[in-house]
């Protein structure tokens, strides 16, 4: 497929948006193309403008609804995956505004992967500082009879995109968070028993994770659940055509863009797609 061709001439079946600040989305993209492999995808990653997680409400909601309006007015995008816990966290109402299409986030999902999972009722949350100060875990959590302790981990987003995701400096960093959060947790009085992964980037560290939460605590991506979410979602709502009857494509129909960074993109991006992103087109939404 050339890069030069509109998505909307590729084969048939739902044109999917999904958006992240960077491309640590494609954690999510990959489980939505493990869902729905006959859909078309168009992601985008705000790469210029991350992190997010360190921005005041106002600016991630401008942003992320700049970006919205890319996949939709130009990409066509008939569904949107907010695979970004920020912009989900802070900016889903802008969003919805700002474009004519459903839009699902992945708070919601995530909250409720937690809450099917855990016995004790007592859930924890690693995420950026931005949506651990939003509480949008702890308030969705909590919607569902479930207690939930946030911890914001600013220093993980820049060691993944560094491509640090299984050294000893990451380890320990996850080591040191981890235990702060497992304190707060005690002092609260909670007895988790699951960490919620409130950043599409921490999915990329779950080794790393895993080996450092006590046993007895699953740790919970949304990917999927949002995935499974998006996928009930498009059997009713794109052109009232269940997903399941489309004609599978031969492969994942992908097309990437970065507001910045596409060699990087290009390099890193593989690692959260699980096979080679391809050619990534750069896109100027302004400043
Ligand atoms: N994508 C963001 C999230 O899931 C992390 C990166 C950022 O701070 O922009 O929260």
């Amino acid at each position: 497929m050339s890069v030069a061709e509109s998505v909307t001439e590729l084969a048939s079946g739902p044109v999917i948006g999904v958006f992240d600040s960077g491309f640590g989305g494609l954690t999510v993209l990959r489980a939505l193309v493990e869902r729905m492999p006959q859909a078309r995808f168009v992601f985008l990653g705000d790469t210029a403008r991350l992190p997010y997680g360190s921005k005041s409400q106002r600016t991630i909601a401008r942003y992320a609804a700049e970006s919205a309006r890319f996949l939709v007015e130009e990409q066509r995008a008939e569904f949107l995956v907010i695979a970004c816990n920020t912009a989900s966290a802070l900016a889903l109402d802008a969003i919805e505004a700002a474009v004519p299409v459903p839009v699902l986030g992945v708070i919601e999902p995530g909250a409720e992967a937690a809450a099917a999972h855990t016995k004790t009722g007592n859930v924890m949350v690693i995420a950026t500082e931005a949506t651990v100060a939003s509480h949008a875990y702890a308030a969705a959590c909590g919607r569902r009879g479930v207690r939930a302790v946030e911890k914001a981990c600013p220093l993980l987003v820049p060691l993944v995109e560094e491509g640090w995701t299984d050294h000893p400096v990451t380890a320990e960093v996850v080591r040191i968070y981890l235990a702060e959060l497992l304190e707060a947790a005690r002092h609260a009085g909670l007895q988790p028993d699951a960490l919620v992964l409130g950043c599409t980037h921490y999915p990329l560290l779950r080794g790393v994770i895993e080996r450092s939460v006590p046993e007895g605590v699953t740790v919970i991506d949304s990917a999927e659940a949002t995935a499974a979410e998006a996928a009930r979602r498009l059997a009713t709502r794109v052109r009232g055509v269940a997903c399941e009857t489309v004609e599978p494509a031969a492969g994942p129909q992908i097309r990437c863009f970065a507001t910045d960074s596409v060699a990087k993109f290009e390099r890193l991006g593989s690692r959260f797609l699980g096979h080679p992103v391809g050619v990534v087109e750069l896109v100027d939404l302004g400043g």
